[in-house]
Order: structure tokens, then C-alpha cells, then sequence
């Protein structure tokens, strides 16, 4: 009884420490859609809000004799890499299809279907043929010689393709997924388009699931950079997944079940959801499947696409046998490994609240080896983690660039440390970036609003030096999930909160 009190005691004051730190999500999501903006390659429109930045890229592909001007750098430098962009793109597709009352209520669809249509308008420039798909321009060795904005850009811009001498399945797999689920997203307002992105995605899937083998065999320069550690069976069955969800043909819908087995959708049991592992999303879209009716006579297949996903969602909750949960720092965030942590968590985040939703709407509990869990405790464990990237972290320190009194100020950003085109536009190469920006003490002189960085260390430590790549680094794939999460707690944050502890006070005794 003594024990059941000191609980209660606890709870209510987690409960008012819960109430005064309550954050704005709808300034968190729209910042994060800005930084979508800073990352853009090419000539900007108009109606650029991020005025720091300025034209570039403007040859791209010109060597290689194709159009490849657009789509987006992808970290703190200016190579454009294939994979990790398209992964960018599926992702603010899968916000937008799941929030999409959401955002429409946070008045950031259009903001959000522009961010889409950068990435979806390169990759129609650069699936130039059936078979070819461009894979990267620039390079990791040459372009990390240099710092440089984007604007004054000096380092080579050779482009590199895949094509069925040189295939690259993994590639083809995660452009079909981004092109099919933008797809979904402009069907209602652009249906044009959405059938153009289709006839894309059919073709690249076709392409990547006849011409079979690793992108990274065929394109060395990636090597060192997005090297496809799981192979392309996960892109693969993720782009079928992707372009059933868009087509409803029953051929995709075969493939993923009669390639469940062989291509390790329902083998892999995995704790990490990524530009290069997606067995966890596709499990879990796959458990999505199972409670339709027209699904039922495949549902033996289905039910362990489900229990792969109920494996991922427990291992976050720390709700598996020990030694099968993600790890957590002491400040409670999830840990997964070293360089660009925050990548995981922030995947980890959107695939537990849509996992909570699909309870919720199913008024089904999640059986964890380690207890029963409700969809609420799914969502109060997601809002955790996006908590803590806002700022409920024992530094008090928000991961998400620009967002509340403090953040990280030196950014390993090339365009971003370096002052902007528009103030000085005389030259900067790339050994005086190096001297003049890189390395002095100074705060970045452009703020790369809505950029969610590596993040802190398992010990919750963080050191905002631009040298510390491995923390102060950010990636598109990082924010792009939050860009759903953010618009899902900003809708259920308009509730009382109150009201609701005080139901799960009652639910836990
Ligand atoms: C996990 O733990 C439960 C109960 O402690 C036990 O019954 C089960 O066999 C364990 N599962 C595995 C996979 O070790
Ligand atoms: C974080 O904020 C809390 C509450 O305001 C304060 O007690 C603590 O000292 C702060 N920690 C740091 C590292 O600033
Ligand atoms: C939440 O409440 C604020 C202030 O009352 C309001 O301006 C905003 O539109 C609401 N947001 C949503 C998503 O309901």
C-alpha cells in the first residue's frame, strides 16, 4: 500500500513537471518544413522562405548530358545521394497520407506537398529511360575537400547511374516507394501528376525487381557514404508494399506475400527502421493489411509480417526479453547507435504513433513479451522522445534546430556556417571556407531552422562544435518523419492534458 502511494506521488508530480513543459508542435512543424527549403539544390522559386540561400547546382548532369538540376543536398554537404532522398521523400509521403487532416488543420499541407514535389520533380529528371535511374551527383571523397556554400560550388559534379548492366534494386525499390506514395498525396489536387509519378513507379519497381543486384556495386563512389548494408530485398518488398497501397493490383500484393519468406520480410525481427533497413515500416503496414477482409485468406503470412512489427514496437517500449530492447540513454531517449543517433529515434517516433493509431482504431493491445500495452502508452511513449528533441532533456537542449531558447549553434553545415550568398555574394573556396568558417569558435551566421541533428551521446551528452559531425549534424531523413508526429501531437495537444494523465492514472491501477 506504502509502495502504491509513492507511485501516485510520483505520477502526479510527473504530471505537473508534464503540464509546464508543454511544447508548441505547431511551431516545431513548421519549422520543420523549412529546413526543407535550405537543403534544396537548383534554381530556388519565388516564394522561397529561407532567403540565406540562393541558386545552385545549376550544371548538374550537364557532363553526362542530362538534366539533373534540383532535388536536395542530403547533410552538411552538397552531394545529391540517391537513396537517402528518395527514403526522405516516402517518409513526408507517409506523414502527409496518415496526418493529412492534421496538417491540413495546421495549415501546412501546401508547405509539406512542396517539400514532396522537390524531391519527386528531380526524380523524374533523373529516371531518364525505363531502365536508368541517376544515382548520385557529386562525391563524398572530393566534396568533404572542400567548404563551400552551395552557391559558389567548385567540387565536380559527375553524375552516376544505375542501368541493367549496372543495377542497383535497392535504389530502384525506395524511388518506386517515394514515387508511389507521393502519388497518393497529389491524387486528390494534382491527379496529373499522380498518375505521372505512377507510371514511374511501376517502371522503376519493374526495372529494380528484373535487373537485380546492390547499388553500391554498381556505383563504387557510395561506398563510404550510403553503402546498402541489408541488400534490396527490404526495397524491394517495401516498393511493392508502396505501389499496392497506390494501385490496389493484385500483382504487388502477390509479391509481398509470396516473397514474405525468401526476401526476410517475415525473418527479420529488427530493431532499427532506416534509409537503408525498412523491414520495420513495411511489417507494420503489412499488420495494417490483416484486418481487411479481402486480405483474410492470406492472413497466416500476414500474422507474421504482424509479429515482426509487434517485435520492433516492444523493443522500443522496452517490453521485449532483455536483451532484444532498444537501448536507452539515461535521460530516457532512445539509443541506437553513435553517428546521428536522433535518425533512429525520430523513425522510431512516427512507427509507434501510427502504430497506436492502427490500435486504437482496431481496439486492439499490443502483446509484448513483457506485458500488455495500450495504444495511449504507444503515444505518451512517442511524445517522449519528441519531448526530448524539443528540449526535455537533461540539457535542456532542443535537437531541433531554431526551435525554443536553445539549440545547437554550430551546425556541421557547410551553406549554414558560412555567411550568406546573399550579404557577400565574392567567391569562397574551399580551403579559405575551411580556415575562415570551419574552424572558428563563432556561431553558425545562419540559423539552419527545422534541421533535427545527430544528437546527444548515450550519456545525454552533447558538444555544439562544428567538428562533431557525429552530433551536430543533420539529415533530411531525420526530419521528415517528425513533420507527421509533430502534426499528430499538435492535434491531440489541444486536449487537456490533465484529463488525460489522469485517465491513464486510472488505467494503471
Ligand atoms: C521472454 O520472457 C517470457 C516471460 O519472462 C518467457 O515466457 C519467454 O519464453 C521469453 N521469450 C524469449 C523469446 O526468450
Ligand atoms: C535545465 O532546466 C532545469 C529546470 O529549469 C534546471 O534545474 C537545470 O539546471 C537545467 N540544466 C541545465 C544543464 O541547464
Ligand atoms: C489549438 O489551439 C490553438 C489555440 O486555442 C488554436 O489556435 C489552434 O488552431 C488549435 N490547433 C488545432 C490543431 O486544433
Amino acid at each position: 500500500m506504502k509502495n502504491h502511494h509513492y507511485h501516485i506521488f510520483l505520477f502526479t508530480l510527473f504530471t505537473l513537471f508534464s503540464i509546464t513543459q508543454s511544447f508548441d508542435y505547431a511551431d516545431a512543424l513548421s519549422k520543420s518544413l523549412l529546413y526543407f527549403e535550405a537543403q534544396r539544390s537548383g534554381r530556388l522559386p519565388y516564394n522561397q522562405r529561407v532567403n540565406w540561400r540562393h541558386h545552385s547546382g545549376l550544371t548538374d548532369g550537364l557532363e553526362q548530358g542530362v538534366d539533373l538540376v534540383g532535388g536536395y543536398y542530403d547533410a552538411g554537404d552538397h552531394v545529391k545521394f540517391g537513396l537517402p532522398m528518395a527514403f526522405t521523400i516516402t517518409m513526408l509521403s507517409w506523414s502527409a497520407i496518415e496526418y493529412r487532416q492534421e496538417i491540413i488543420e495546421a495549415g501546412e499541407l501546401r508547405h509539406v506537398m512542396e517539400a514532396i514535389k522537390w524531391g519527386t520533380d528531380y526524380f523524374i529528371k533523373a529516371h531518364t529511360s525505363p531502365n536508368v535511374l541517376w544515382a548520385e551527383v557529386g562525391d563524398g571523397d572530393t566534396d568533404h575537400y572542400c567548404w563551400q556554400r552551395p552557391e559558389d560550388m567548385t567540387t565536380s559534379r559527375r553524375a552516376f547511374k544505375i542501368d541493367e548492366k549496372n543495377p542497383g534494386s535497392d535504389l530502384a525499390g525506395e524511388t518506386a516507394a517515394a514515387m508511389a506514395a507521393a502519388s497518393i498525396v497529389f491524387r486528390k489536387t494534382n491527379p496529373h501528376y499522380s498518375q505521372l509519378l505512377l507510371h514511374h513507379a511501376h517502371q522503376l519497381f519493374e526495372f529494380g525487381d528484373k535487373y537485380r543486384g546492390e547499388y553500391d556495386g554498381s556505383v563504387a563512389v557510395v561506398k563510404n557514404y550510403y553503402a546498402s548494408v541489408s541488400g534490396y530485398m527490404d526495397e524491394l518488398l517495401w516498393g511493392a508494399m508502396w505501389l499496392y497501397k497506390a494501385t490496389d493490383r493484385e500483382h504487388y500484393f502477390d509479391y509481398i506475400i509470396s516473397k514474405a519468406h525468401t526476401f526476410g520480410g517475415i525473418g527479420w525481427s529488427i530493431t532499427e527502421f532506416s534509409w537503408d533497413v525498412k523491414y520495420a515500416g513495411l511489417q507494420i503496414i503489412a499488420s495494417k493489411f490483416l484486418m481487411d477482409e479481402k486480405h483474410k485468406k492470406h492472413a497466416d503470412i500476414l500474422e507474421q509480417y504482424k509479429s515482426k512489427a509487434e517485435y520492433y514496437i516492444c523493443s522500443c517500449l522496452n517490453k521485449n526479453n532483455r536483451s532484444s530492447n532498444v537501448e536507452r540513454t539515461p535521460g530516457g531517449l532512445l539509443y541506437v547507435r553513435e553517428w546521428n543517433n536522433m535518425q533512429y529515434v525520430s523513425t522510431a517516433s512516427f512507427l509507434l504513433t501510427v502504430y497506436s493509431d492502427f490500435l486504437k482504431s482496431e481496439n486492439q493491445k499490443l502483446n509484448c513479451q513483457n506485458g500488455i500495452v495500450g495504444h495511449e502508452e504507444i503515444l505518451s511513449f512517442a511524445k517522449s522522445q519528441v519531448d526530448y528533441i524539443l528540449g526535455l532533456n537533461p540539457l535542456n537542449m532542443s535537437y531541433l534546430v531554431g526551435y525554443g531558447p536553445k539549440y545547437p549553434k554550430r551546425v556541421h553545415h557547410r551553406g549554414a556556417s558560412i555567411v550568406s550568398y546573399k550579404e557577400n555574394k565574392g567567391f569562397i573556396g574551399c580551403t579559405q571556407g575551411y580556415d575562415n568558417w570551419y574552424g572558428v569558435q563563432e556561431p553558425n551566421p545562419n540559423i539552419l531552422v527545422g534541421a533535427l541533428v545527430g544528437g546527444p551521446d548515450n550519456e545525454d551528452n552533447f558538444v555544439d562544435q562544428r567538428n562533431n559531425y557525429v552530433q551536430t549534424e543533420a539529415c533530411t531523413y531525420n526530419t521528415a518523419p517528425l513533420v507527421g508526429v509533430f502534426a499528430k501531437l499538435l492535434q491531440i495537444g489541444n486536449r487537456s492534458l490533465v484529463h488525460d494523465y489522469d485517465s491513464l492514472l486510472v488505467a494503471s491501477f
